[in-house]
């Protein structure tokens, strides 16, 4: 039987060449919530591809992609000469708007206000090696080669000390060396006692999430601000508020206004992410005392603070912290390496109790092994003279690429130095749309970040974020002209 035209129309099914999910994917996931749903029936036959791909408007290969999907994972099934079928042993649909003539659309739209992150947190992209996608870091020979010692010497002396369950709340002589790091380094007020040895931020994160107590957990995130954070708050039920970020960092007046009985605040003061401003003296003390009367916590998120290159450091916000309201949360997986998965948080002491009780009950402890690892590592200076080598070549890397940006992009965006960090953003002139430069950019194999998805409800500005930390400079300037084809489009 013919199918009749019109198809996609009777599934309302349709095609937004403007959202970040490539087009096959959102034709293969609208395809798959019919099924699921029940509004397309089991032994279903499916149209054509060419003529789906008519009725839709797009090109006959996004649609064969996206059948080529739905086969591959056992939603449909090929009859040879026959054509595609939907699974006909698919268990019962759960959606009791089964059978309907008119299922509604069952993609959500993406829209940059609604906050929608589009790709940003697709596994696939965060582990991207192409230039020039976030959060990657480079490990020279020589940490490499420590590296393997230093594991092989921890092998060697496997024993009684790695086999059993350890210290949940990590190694003590690995929290020792976080805590001279930090005071030495962020001016960051701890003893060993208060330290918590995490996965890195992300755990950090939940763990706070969960620690917080009360129906009505209110919290401050910045807007624009890291995903991740905003996404574990609300997965774990908080009531989540974005503040406005400007040129002094959050505002902090905005948000007392906005929520003054929050519970907690999650912030960036030493590098926002994304903009990469500092939060101002002036604010700091205001958001201390905010936290001092209200009782809320300020959760610190001190990223990558390892690489500075100039200008004036500000130490940490909680070595300012006299009402010990403030948690500091800092990474491993920055100074070292992301798949590492070490961090730690410097907890008040009235909270290491609880924390380290949730951090018992979520995973018990971080792994016996690797910390022993690290703490090697850092006992013996290591982790000192990484930090300085790869804060040289980084600082190359961002100026390699501040060059070449300006050189090659200079009519179409500004760009300035970060003094921190390992990302700078590049703010595009006026009518270029980052989100039409990001996609563009992949087809060129250059990944950038557009800013503007990382607005919640502040006016978005149009901003590409690349990072610089993972790729050797002279990869820079052939990867940033691959970016200008994609301009040219
Ligand atoms: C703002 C911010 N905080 C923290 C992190 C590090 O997270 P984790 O330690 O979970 O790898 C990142 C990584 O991209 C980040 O952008």
């Amino acid at each position: 039987m013919k199918n009749r035209p019109g198809w996609a129309a009777l599934y309302a099914f349709e095609v937004d060449r403007a959202a970040a999910a490539p087009v096959f994917r959102q034709v293969y996931l609208q395809l798959r919530s019919a099924i699921l749903s029940g509004a397309l029936r089991p032994g279903t036959k499916l149209p054509s591809t060419r003529e789906l791909a008519t009725q839709l408007g797009i090109s006959r290969s996004a649609v064969v992609a996206a059948f080529e999907q739905l086969l591959a994972e056992g939603y449909a099934v090929a009859k040879k000469g026959a054509g595609t079928f939907v699974a006909s042993d698919l268990p019962e649909p759960f959606d009791v708007g089964r059978g309907r003539s008119k299922p509604s659309t069952p993609v959500p739209k993406p829209t940059a206000s609604s906050g929608d992150l589009g790709d940003f947190v697709d596994v696939t992209v965060q582990s991207d090696a192409r230039p020039f996608n976030l959060g990657r870091t480079l490990i020279d020979a020589r940490t490499a080669e420590l590296w393997r010692k230093l594991n092989a010497r921890t092998l060697r002396s496997f024993g009684g000390d790695h086999l059993g369950y350890g210290d949940p709340q990590g190694m003590l002589g690995l929290r020792k060396s976080v805590c001279d790091y930090l005071q030495a380094a962020r001016a960051v007020r701890c003893e060993p006692g208060q330290v918590l040895i995490t996965a890195g931020t992300q755990q950090a994160v939940d763990l706070v999430a969960r620690v917080m107590q009360g129906p009505d957990k209110e919290v401050w995130v910045e807007d624009p601000g890291y995903p991740l954070t905003r996404l574990a708050l609300a997965a774990a039920g908080a009531k989540v508020r974005p503040i406005p970020v400007d040129q002094y960092g959050l505002d902090v007046a905005e948000g007392i206004r906005r929520a003054p009985n929050a519970r907690a605040v999650f912030i960036t003061p030493s590098h926002q992410f994304p903009k990469g401003v500092v939060l101002s003296m002036a604010r700091r003390l205001e958001l201390l005392a905010w936290a001092r009367v209200s009782g809320a916590w300020i959760v610190e998120d001190d990223y990558a603070s390892e690489f500075r290159y100039g200008g004036r450091p500000l130490a940490s916000l909680q070595g300012l912290d006299e009402a010990e309201r403030v948690i500091y949360i800092g990474t491993l997986n920055k100074a070292l390496f992301p798949g590492l998965r070490l961090g730690y948080a410097v907890l008040p002491p009235p909270l290491v109790r609880p924390f380290v009780t949730a951090r018992y009950l979520m995973d018990r402890q971080p792994s016996t092994l690797c910390q022993a690892v690290v703490t090697a590592f850092m006992e013996e200076g290591h982790f000192a003279s990484h930090i300085r080598r790869m804060r040289d070549k980084y600082r190359t890397q961002r100026d390699a690429l501040v060059t070449a940006l300006r050189r090659r992009l200079g009519d179409h965006v500004t760009v300035d130095p970060p003094d921190q960090g390992m990302h700078l953003v590049a703010y595009t002139r006026q009518g270029l749309s980052d989100v039409a430069i990001e996609r563009a950019a992949r087809e060129h194999e250059i990944v950038v970040r557009a800013m503007s998805r990382l607005y919640v409800e502040a006016p978005p500005q149009s901003a590409l974020m690349l990072g610089f930390s993972g790729y050797p400079h002279q990869s820079i300037a052939p990867a940033i002209a691959r970016l200008a084809r994609a301009f040219e489009r």
